[in-house]
């Protein structure tokens, strides 16, 4: 018998509530997705260090596993920022980079690893690749922290406050687009792939 999933779903759903863009550059390509599942990842302030946990269905993946770095962004949910939040979101979370550039629609300049740095963030950081761990679906990365900024002033947006505030339209699109990555993950993972009713 397995776990009890709604006890799982209820132990686990939501401990990571701000969604974040990660950006990253490979061999001159450019892309970034928006991510649900970052962290620290080091208990010494003075060396920190980032997690993000990516699926190998997206573009995003491969690049950051070639290339070994990212920007990592938080974002803004001040009168002035959210609205650029939400267009950041449905630049970076609608659509794969591999259907064309992403990054293209947003106000980016290289960082210090190259990967684009969003303007319209709240703050970032920079990360460089010192540890994956390489599963069926997915990959973990720990990177050390090698530049860091505050670009902007406010609070941070948090996932249900975003959801809220997109077109129903776009959340709409992607839950149903969604189901393609789901089925991948459940594939790699040796389960049945799910249906669109
Ligand atoms: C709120 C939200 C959270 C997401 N969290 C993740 C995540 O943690 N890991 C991941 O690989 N994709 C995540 N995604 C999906 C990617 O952002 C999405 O599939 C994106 O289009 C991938 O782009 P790419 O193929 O250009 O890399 C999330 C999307 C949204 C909107």
């Amino acid at each position: 018998m397995g776990p009890d999933l709604d006890a799982a779903a209820a132990t686990l759903n939501g401990l990571r509530p701000f969604p974040v863009a990660i950006t990253t550059v490979s061999g001159g390509r450019t892309n970034g997705l928006i991510s649900l599942s970052a962290g620290g990842g080091s208990i010494l302030p003075e060396a920190p260090r980032v997690t993000i946990s990516i699926t190998k269905y997206n573009f995003s993946h491969d690049l950051v596993r070639e290339s070994g770095v990212f920007a990592l962004h938080l974002l803004g949910a001040s009168d002035e920022l959210l609205p650029r939040s939400l267009r950041t979101i449905m630049t970076l979370g609608g659509s794969s980079g591999r259907d064309g550039d992403k990054l293209a629609g947003l106000d980016w300049t290289p960082g210090v690893t190259g990967s684009p740095v969003l303007a319209d963030a709240l703050s970032y950081v920079e990360g460089r690749v010192v540890g994956v761990l390489d599963n069926e679906e997915n990959s973990i990365f720990l990177a050390d922290v090698v530049a860091a900024e505050r670009l902007h002033g406010g609070r941070r947006l948090d996932i249900g406050t975003a959801w809220k505030a997109l077109p129903a339209e776009w959340t709409e699109t992607y839950d149903r687009e969604h189901l393609h990555q789901t089925n991948a993950a459940r594939r790699a993972r040796g389960l049945p792939e799910l249906t669109d009713h």
